[in-house]
């Protein structure tokens, strides 16, 4: 019951942060998707490289997604986990249907959705701080820290 729930942070500053976890969680798994489709649909001379990168980043996206989630519960409230409510929460463009992306337009995209979710982990790090949230303070950064390694590596593909 929310009304028991009492870890010294008022009602009011869980929720900001609650909330701004769930569009975090909400473009995560956009990502998370989308990086799963790049890992499946990529073709060309950087096939496998590109393969096992987009694994590794999808299976962080994956597990980070979880943690998300699982905080927004810690914080007393409840989680919207569909596609639908994902795909209204989240800033992330996705590629629907078949047709074939270009290796480098896959690595394009990914190294701008990696930078979104860097700009929004930091936009709501600023929040979190003055909502006293540091256990939300330290999750955020640690994405901004994996998004911006995601996105240089990505980046590294280029030159
Ligand atoms: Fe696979």
């Amino acid at each position: 019951m929310k009304e028991m729930l009492n870890v010294g942070l008022s009602e009011a500053k869980r929720k900001k942060v609650a909330d701004g976890l769930i569009k975090l969680l909400a473009n995560n798994s956009v990502l998370y998707l989308k990086t799963h489709n790049f890992h499946w649909n990529v073709v060309g001379p950087m096939f496998q490289p590109l393969h096992s990168v987009f694994e590794a980043q999808y299976i962080d996206l994956w597990n980070a997604g979880d943690t998300i989630a699982e905080r927004v519960r810690a914080l007393g409230f409840h989680v919207p986990a569909s596609y639908a409510d994902f795909a209204k929460l989240s800033k992330i463009n996705e590629v629907v249907g078949t047709r074939q992306v270009k290796a480098k337009n896959m690595i394009n995209q990914l190294e701008h959705d990696n930078e979104v979710m860097v700009r929004l982990a930091r936009e709501l790090l600023a929040e979190t701080e003055e909502a006293d949230d540091q256990v939300s303070v330290d999750l955020l950064s640690e994405r901004m820290e994996v998004h911006e390694k995601n996105a240089w590596m990505l980046r590294s593909f280029l030159e």
